[in-house]
């Protein structure tokens, strides 16, 4: 049973949360909210991202690949040199792809934006 509300608003986060912003192939964008500890993939294929991650993390079949805003591709880890080899046969790339099951979400992580390549269109960011 929830408390009573005891003030104006509850914050609508909890602590730990944040929130990933997707930009589809056709420009829309859809914001997940989600948790430390996932890895973007997770959070793509939650959000109805068409990712397929077809090896599951694997890093054998770039079907994650990601185009991380410019601002963001900054921040990240740097991508190994096995992710930049695969990253070679995906589609799309650019020089801010990633692979988004190499990207695992920690709390500094909120407002990570990424777009979702697609096939006909010029991507908006990278
Ligand atoms: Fe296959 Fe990321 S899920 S490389």
């Amino acid at each position: 049973m929830p408390a009573s509300a005891s003030g104006p608003q509850r914050p609508r986060r909890e602590f730990n949360d944040l929130n990933v912003r997707f930009v589809t192939a056709n420009g829309d964008l859809v914001t997940a909210a989600t948790r430390p500890g996932l890895r973007l993939l997770e959070v793509a294929q939650g959000a109805g991202m068409p990712l397929e991650g077809t090896c599951e993390g694997q890093m054998a079949c770039s079907t994650c690949h990601v185009i991380v805003s410019p601002d963001w591709f900054e921040k990240l880890a740097p991508a190994s040199a096995d992710e930049e080899d695969m990253l070679d046969l995906a589609a799309g790339v650019t020089r801010t792809s990633r692979l988004s099951c190499q990207i695992a979400l920690d709390g500094e992580m909120d407002g990570l934006t990424v777009k979702i390549p697609g096939v006909s269109r010029d991507m908006q960011f990278g």
